[in-house]
C-alpha cells in the first residue's frame, strides 16, 4: 500500500491538469468508478462496480473508450478480479486471472493500450508469483494499476508541454475523434496538447469534426473545449477537405489507438482522410500517443481493425434512425494512415521525426 500511497500523492501534484477525472479506484470503498461517456454531453453519470466483467462491459460498450483509458481500466479490472478470486493459492490465482485477462482482451481488438496494460499486469503477477504468496500478488497487482494511472496522466501532461511547441500563437487546429481527458486517464493526448497550449497563454482555435457514428467529436470534444473556454468550431466529418483547402485549418493534431514501428497509425475512422486532406494542401498532420499506444512489430497488415455493430451507421446513438433497419452497413471503426502521411508523432518521452522506424525504436528503447 506504500507504493500507492506514494502514486496518490504524485497525483496530488497534477491535480491542476485534472479537471475532468473520467476514472479512478475509489480505495475506501474497493470500486472501480468512470464517467459514463455514452451519456455525454447531457448527463454526468460516474458508474461504479467492483466486478470485472462489468468493466469489460463497459469497454466492449463504450461507456468507457480512447486507447489509453481502455488500458488504464483494464489494469483496474484485473485488481478487481485479483480481489474477487477466492484462491488460497498463487497458482490458482493466477488461473482466475488469466480468465480475467482473456475476457479484458476480447472487448477492443486495435486499441494496443488495452494489451499492453494487460501484459504489464501479467508481468508484475508472474514477477510477485515467486513470494508464493496470494495476498502479496493481490496486492501488487492493485499498485501496478496505479502505477498505469499515475504514468498515463504524468506521461500526458509532459506530451502536452513537449506538444505545444508545434502550436504557434494564432493557430486554429483540426482535430478528429476524443482524445481528451475523456480518452485517457486525465488531460489528453492529441487534446492535451492543444489543451497545454491554450494553457500557456496561445491563443487558438479548434476545429473538431462530429466523427460519425459514434460522434466522439460533437458530443465528448464538444464537452471538453466548453469546460476549458477554448473557441471551437464543429464540423460535419466531410468538411475536412474544404477546411484545409479554404486556409481554415493550420495544422491537424490527431491520437492513435496502435502505431507500429514504421509509423502506421491506426486511429478512428476519417483520420486517412484528415491525413490526405492536410497532405494535399501542404499542412503538417501530427499524431499525438503516449509509447504505450506503440506496437514493437514492422507489419501494417498485422493490425486488427475493429468492425462495429451496423446500427451504429443505421442510427443515432442507437435511438434514432437516419436509414432502413436492414441496411446492409459496413462499419471499421479505424483506419490506417501510412506513415508518408504523418509529419511527426509527439509522444511523452519526445517528438519522433522521419525515419520512424529508427526513431521509433530508439524512443520505446529508451
Ligand atoms: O472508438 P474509440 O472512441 O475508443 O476511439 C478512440 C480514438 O480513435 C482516439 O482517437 C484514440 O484512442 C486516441 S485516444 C487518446
Amino acid at each position: 500500500m506504500a507504493g500507492i500511497e506514494s502514486l496518490l500523492r504524485e497525483l496530488e501534484g497534477l491535480e491542476e491538469y485534472l479537471k475532468v477525472k473520467p476514472l479512478y479506484f475509489d480505495l475506501d470503498t474497493g470500486e472501480f468508478v468512470w464517467l459514463d461517456t455514452r451519456l455525454l454531453p447531457f448527463e454526468e453519470v460516474y458508474r461504479r462496480t467492483r466486478d470485472y466483467r462489468r468493466v469489460a462491459d463497459a469497454i466492449r460498450e463504450m461507456e468507457i473508450r480512447g486507447a489509453p483509458a481502455i488500458g488504464v481500466s483494464a489494469a483496474f479490472a484485473m485488481a478487481l478480479a485479483a480481489r474477487e478470486s477466492r484462491a488460497r493459492s498463487v497458482e490458482d490465482l493466477i488461473r482466475d486471472l488469466e480468465e480475467a485477462r482473456s475476457l479484458l482482451a476480447s472487448t477492443r481488438p486495435t486499441a494496443f493500450n488495452l494489451f499492453w496494460a494487460l501484459d504489464r499486469v501479467m508481468e508484475r503477477i508472474r514477477a510477485t508469483a515467486s513470494t508464493g504468496d496470494p495476498g502479496l500478488v493481490r496486492e501488487a497487482v492493485l499498485e501496478e494499476a496505479f502505477r498505469i494511472y499515475v504514468e498515463d496522466v504524468r506521461g500526458n501532461v509532459e506530451m502536452g508541454r513537449i506538444g505545444s511547441r508545434l502550436i504557434e500563437d494564432g493557430d486554429t487546429v483540426l482535430t478528429h475523434c476524443n482524445t481528451g481527458a475523456l480518452a485517457t486517464a486525465g488531460f489528453g493526448t492529441a487534446l492535451g496538447v492543444i489543451r497545454y497550449a491554450w494553457y500557456e497563454g496561445k491563443s487558438i482555435k479548434v476545429i473538431t469534426t462530429e466523427t460519425r457514428p459514434v460522434l466522439q467529436g460533437a458530443r465528448l470534444n464538444v464537452w471538453e473545449l466548453k469546460k476549458e473556454g477554448i473557441p471551437f468550431k464543429l464540423i460535419v466529418d466531410g468538411a475536412v477537405g474544404l477546411v484545409f483547402r479554404r486556409g481554415m485549418a493550420d495544422k491537424a493534431i490527431v491520437g492513435a489507438d496502435r502505431i507500429i514501428l514504421t509509423g502506421h497509425t491506426a486511429n478512428k475512422i476519417g483520420t486517412y482522410q484528415v491525413a490526405l486532406a492536410a497532405w494535399h494542401n501542404g499542412k503538417p498532420f501530427y499524431v499525438a500517443a503516449p509509447t504505450s499506444t506503440i506496437q514493437p512489430v514492422e507489419d501494417p497488415g498485422s493490425i486488427v481493425i475493429e468492425e462495429r455493430s451496423p446500427d451504429e451507421v443505421r442510427m443515432v446513438m442507437g435511438k434514432y434512425p437516419i436509414t432502413l433497419g436492414d441496411v446492409e452497413v459496413y462499419n471499421p471503426s479505424f483506419d490506417v494512415t501510412p506513415p508518408e502521411l504523418v509529419t511527426a508523432f509527439i509522444t511523452e518521452r519526445g517528438i519522433v521525426e522521419k525515419p520512424f522506424k529508427e526513431n521509433l525504436a530508439r524512443l520505446l528503447q529508451g
